[in-house]
């Protein structure tokens, strides 16, 4: 009886409430050896379980091979060991007493050295590692998560991987491109690669240039262990940031308008923010109920708009952290399917979602009337379903455009739509939004809205591919955009006819027969 009541979807809580109380009993003796065993005191700490989480949350944004404080780089078990500029022996194996790194982490007078400007790590984490290093300090890392990349070792390439990210740098020159654990900046043109910008994360999905390009933020980590933020000095092209987040990747990088903030998206259904220029976390939100996927700041800075998975755009007010607002409507059916993109007009309150639906669309961020449980009195402009899903939107820097990318089946395209339009909603709409939600319309003002909602909608341009686009980016003159996805590749197309000017492979090939270990 118990095995089939179990196997019930995740639906009635009455239901699993009274399975949980049933089973109580069984699940306590079933976990009372587990109990034991940790009792044990000498049974084995686990490096890669239970004392890396640790440093990577604590300490790997400042140790590892792109940013090695001291000298000390600790996401290399032999280096790990070894210490840093000091000389130190870091970790004496059977000499707790003996290691740099655990004087460094124990407190005096309240503060340790290290984490550095951070509070102490908790009494157990710092009980577990002396442990560890009292049993030998032994490396039981599994031999295929052991990370071979750094600067020194970029990734080697056989095929193009998956595009999931670009972005143009707002004085033109570059474009940088999601690579495997790496960025890598492009010259804008096309005509090759600048520099290449290897971190922890093997997978990055989102890369955002700070508004005066001084600096760029990227959103990645290593799938199933850790969510990582990064921001790299464009110029320098050094790490200057690197924030764990979480157990998984993070997605939909964005800034704040003044350059200080970096928002981002969590697949624990928050939507999070860190000083760009500390690495401190200054925002979490978690009003969404499924993974968050993308983020932009409204016009002043001053609120967050999140989409993600859950069919939702958020408003957060960033000083209060409070969800303000569901800008498009959560009515069932209002949109079909989770969304994947947000952009923001330049100069305005008006975002662009786009989704698994397939449907653009443009939303006035603030309402201007009262809010109405199901109404959609935000929606400023619907173009026609993309075949497929929308991976990717974006404005041109002008306002004068609107992209959207979708892939099907292997089939890609970008839509171009113009940006401008009237957008003051009549007064008989705006009544109609106040006075009743979206269901209770008449025949007569529904057809109104629809004439509203989708007029001026002129497909001004297409291009089409034989391969699914994820990534979109205007040029900061407006007058071409990148695209790339599935196939690896990135087109530069021109936005008056949707021609495609150039189009390469952004990362460097290995001969294709040559032996290589990836
Ligand atoms: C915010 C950045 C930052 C974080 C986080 C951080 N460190 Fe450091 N660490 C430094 C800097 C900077 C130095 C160089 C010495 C100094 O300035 O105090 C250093 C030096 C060290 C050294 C000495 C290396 C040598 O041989 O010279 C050890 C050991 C160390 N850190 C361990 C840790 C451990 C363990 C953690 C995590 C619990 C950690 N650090 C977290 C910035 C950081």
């Amino acid at each position: 009886m118990r095995s089939p009541l179990l196997a019930l979807p995740v639906a009635c809580c009455a239901t699993l409430c009274a399975v949980a109380v049933l089973l109580l009993p069984t699940a306590l003796s079933a976990a009372a050896p587990a109990k034991s065993d940790a009792a044990d005191p000498n049974a084995p700490i686990s490096y890669w379980k239970q004392i890396r989480p640790i440093f990577q949350a604590q300490c790997q944004g400042c140790h590892q091979p792109a940013k090695s404080k001291g000298g000390y780089v600790m996401t290399d078990f032999a280096k790990l060991l070894a210490g840093g500029d000091s000389g130190d022996k870091a970790i004496i194996a059977g000499k707790p007493e003996a290691s740099a790194l655990v004087a460094a982490i124990t407190p005096k007078d309240g503060e340790a050295e290290m984490p550095k400007d951070k509070a102490p790590l908790k009494p157990d984490d710092r009980a577990l590692i002396a442990k560890w290093i009292a049993q030998g300090a032994a490396d039981d890392t599994p031999k295929n998560a052991v990370q071979r990349i750094d600067a020194e070792h970029p990734p080697i390439y056989r095929r193009a991987p998956v595009v999931t990210s670009l972005d143009f740098s707002p004085d033109g020159k570059l474009l940088a491109v999601a690579g495997f654990h790496e960025v890598l900046l492009h010259h804008a043109d096309g005509s090759g690669i600048v520099a290449r910008l290897v971190g922890l994360s093997e997978r990055i999905e989102s890369v955002r240039f700070s508004p005066d390009g001084t600096r760029l933020a990227v959103a990645g980590g290593l799938p199933a262990r850790m969510g990582e933020v990064q921001i790299w000095n464009v110029e320098k092209r050094a790490l200057h940031v690197s924030v764990p987040v979480g157990y998984d990747t993070v997605y939909g990088v964005s800034w704040s308008p003044d350059g200080k903030r970096v928002a981002f998206g969590c697949p624990d259904n928050n939507v999070r923010a860190i000083d760009a220029a500390t690495g401190e976390f200054v925002l979490q939100q978690g009003s969404h109920n499924d993974w968050v996927l993308d983020t932009v700041f409204s016009h002043d800075g001053s609120h967050l708009i999140s989409v993600g998975r859950d069919m939702s755009t958020k408003l957060t007010e960033f000083e209060t952290q409070r969800f303000v607002d569901n800008i498009s409507s959560i009515t069932p059916g209002a949109l079909r399917g989770g969304l994947h993109a947000v952009a923001r007009r330049p100069g305005r309150d008006e975002v662009l979602i786009g989704g698994a639906d397939g449907v653009p669309q443009v939303y006035q961020v603030f309402r201007k009337t009262k809010r109405r449980i199901g109404d959609n009195a935000n929606l400023l402009r619907k173009f026609p379903a993309m075949e497929g899903r929308i991976f990717a939107v974006d404005y041109s820097p002008d306002g004068k455009l609107i992209a959207a990318a979708s892939s099907f089946n292997g089939r890609g395209a970008v839509h171009l739509y113009p940006g401008e339009f009237d957008s003051t909603i009549p007064e008989l709409l705006l009544k109609a939004y106040a006075d009743k939600i979206a269901s209770a319309y008449s025949k007569e003002e529904k057809a109104e809205i629809e004439r509203f909602t989708t007029e001026g909608v002129k497909l001004l341009a297409a291009a089409k591919f034989d391969a699914g686009i994820y990534a979109l980016a205007f040029a900061p003159d407006s007058r071409s955009l990148a695209a790339a996805g599935e196939d690896g590749r990135v087109r530069l197309i021109n936005v008056a006819d949707g021609t495609v000017a150039k189009e390469f492979v952004p990362v460097p090939l290995a001969p294709a027969k040559k032996s290589v270990a990836e």
